[in-house]
């Protein structure tokens, strides 16, 4: 069975595509758009679908639009209800509803040859769902789904048994955790379902002295939901103007509504837990894309085992919906390998971009350890391998690379990325000595836990180590990241450390690099020493080779 999984109607639009239970690609709309987000999520713009994203699915898979089965849209509009009626102030919600109830046509014209009856509308939650239920390595799973908003809904728990959901509560809006930290997000001078991950990193710095007041106003209910009652943010912190100083008053609030919003996902995890008495939860939704609140759970909550969609966003809906239709057919996908599910190049095409761009390259017999060699010399590596991540975080096929061991790292990075200083960046580590330096859940191979730095580490590697010290660590499996964990490997060799920093590939306000000509742009446009993409090394000119440099054969 092929079926094609499209998420459109908010934001992150997305494709995936499962051909006989098999997840053959999975993308993101922006990395071919390069607007980030793909779009903002107003009613307005629910007509967009992942165009570009569904026909390179397609495409690498040899098939043609007419060869699907199935194309799951992650949005029911049968499941809708009036805004006003839920509470909602959204005067054109109605057009996100009719956009949505006329998509089989809007596939069927931006994929020629689509019957429109192969379209089939998953429930938003549901698609959440399925993109961990079925997806995580654990066979029948408890789940949890927690995001701004979804038909009527904002929440979903359940447990997958044999491959099917039982929904065991949902909450309808207007309550929503999701939008009650996205209003946060906008109050503090961010912008909303986007910058979120800023509130939490802001958060570290501020002590919660607004919880026990935000607590009256947003908690769980008991009986596996909660209540997010409005909020005079005004009466808390006066709103922050985009580009006004960040202030200790507006890292307290930041602090404080993460300390709620920990506080109700634990009492939500205990209710669930309650009803399953599962060991394993599965979760998705933009919420879980918070790796403190995640980390939180795992700590204090009742599961043994947590693993989260790293294309928790909506996105991963994209993935869960083909996921749901699949499994419904009897074809179950089983777990997700990685998420390595992009564009990838062959080296000749890799060689014949570097031609065209006319960019002196070399072809070290090792990328990695000629790699390693560069960033023990310190310098700063943009590092373009495989196929690029499904989900919004670089995992090391994207990444930009540098020296964990100098703390003005940290300040190279932001500058070269355009970033607010109070943004950490993360540490990789090879998988087998991460329980020697990272406390938490391990391993840890999509970035979606924090990790406590043990105490004897955290001079060693400063510039990954956050105010509270705390990293969020990516764990490096040499078998499903070979070049990855040999750079990693003479990294040690030459330092000492089997860490190196990693930050996304990308310049400010930009998506995450995906194709050759992403990276040579951002490589000729950012201050960056070296380029490793594919097996070659580009140099910026006046960049010396490092000493010891295993480049050899130059070209
Ligand atoms: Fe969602």
């Amino acid at each position: 069975m092929r079926v094609l999984g499209v998420n459109a109607v908010f934001h992150d639009p997305a494709a995936a595509l499962i051909v006989d239970g098999q997840i053959v690609a999975a993308a993101e709309e922006e990395r071919f758009s390069r607007r980030k987000h793909g779009k903002r999520p107003v009613p307005f713009s629910a007509w967009e679908l992942p165009e570009q994203s569904a026909a390179w699915c397609l495409e690498t898979a040899g098939l043609r639009p007419e060869d699907l089965d199935a194309v799951a849209y992650s949005y029911d509009p049968a499941d809708c209800r009036p805004a006003g009626e839920m509470g909602l102030d959204d005067p054109w919600d109605w057009l996100r509803i009719r956009y949505a109830q006329e998509a089989p046509q809007f596939l069927a014209e931006a994929l020629p040859g689509l019957d429109p009856s192969a379209v089939r509308y998953v429930r938003h939650h549901e698609a959440h769902a399925a993109s961990a239920g079925l997806a995580a390595p654990f066979g029948d799973t408890s789940v949890l789904v927690c995001d701004g908003r979804g038909e009527a809904a904002s929440h979903l728990a359940g447990r997958y048994a044999g491959g099917r959901l039982e929904v065991l509560a949902s909450q309808p809006l207007p309550h929503s955790l999701g939008l009650f930290y996205e209003q946060a997000t906008a109050h503090l001078g961010f912008l909303h379902s986007s910058d979120e991950y800023k509130v939490m990193a802001l958060a570290s710095y501020g002590t919660p002295r607004f919880a026990r007041e935000l607590s009256r106003l947003v908690y769980a209910d008991g009986a596996g939901g909660f209540r997010t009652e409005p909020i005079g943010w005004d009466s808390l912190v006066k709103r922050r103007q985009p580009g006004e100083p960040l202030t200790a008053e507006h890292a307290d609030l930041a602090s404080s509504v993460q300390r709620v919003t920990e506080d109700v996902l634990l009492d939500l995890v205990r209710w669930l837990h309650g009803q399953t008495g599962g060991r394993e939860l599965a979760m998705a939704g933009g919420v879980a894309l918070n790796c403190v609140a995640n980390s939180r759970l795992h700590r204090e909550g009742p599961f043994d085992r947590i693993w989260i969609q790293p294309a928790a966003g909506d996105a991963g809906t994209a993935l869960g919906g083909a996921l749901q239709l699949a499994a419904a057919a009897g074809e179950i996908a089983g777990p997700m390998p990685d998420a390595y599910l992009g564009r990838g190049w062959t080296d000749q095409e890799l060689e014949a971009w570097l031609q065209t761009a006319a960019w002196p390259y070399e072809r070290p017999a090792s990328i990695g350890a000629a790699i390693a060699a560069e960033l023990a010399a310190d310098r700063i590596v943009a590092w373009f391998q495989g196929r690029s991540e499904f989900g919004p975080r670089a995992l090391g096929s994207r990444s930009l690379l540098a020296h964990p061991g100098r703390k003005e790292n940290l300040d190279r990075l932001n500058a070269v990325k355009g970033r607010e200083e109070f943004r950490p960046v993360a540490p990789m580590v090879l998988a087998e000595a991460a329980a020697e330096i990272f406390h938490g859940p391990l391993p840890s191979p999509y970035m979606l836990f924090v990790h406590s730095v043990d105490p004897a580490w955290r001079d060693r590697i400063p510039a990954v180590v956050h105010v509270d010290g705390t990293a969020r660590a990516q764990t490096v499996d040499g078998t499903t990241q070979p070049e990855l964990a040999r750079m990693l490997t003479e990294f040690r060799a030459r330092t000492g450390l089997p860490v190196v920093v990693n930050t996304s590939l990308n310049t400010a306000g930009r998506p995450m690099v995906d194709d050759p000509r992403d990276a040579l742009e951002c490589f000729g446009s950012a201050p960056v020493d070296v380029l490793a993409i594919g097996p070659f090394l580009v140099r910026r000119p006046g960049s010396p080779a490092a000493g010891g440099s295993a480049a050899g054969a130059g070209s």
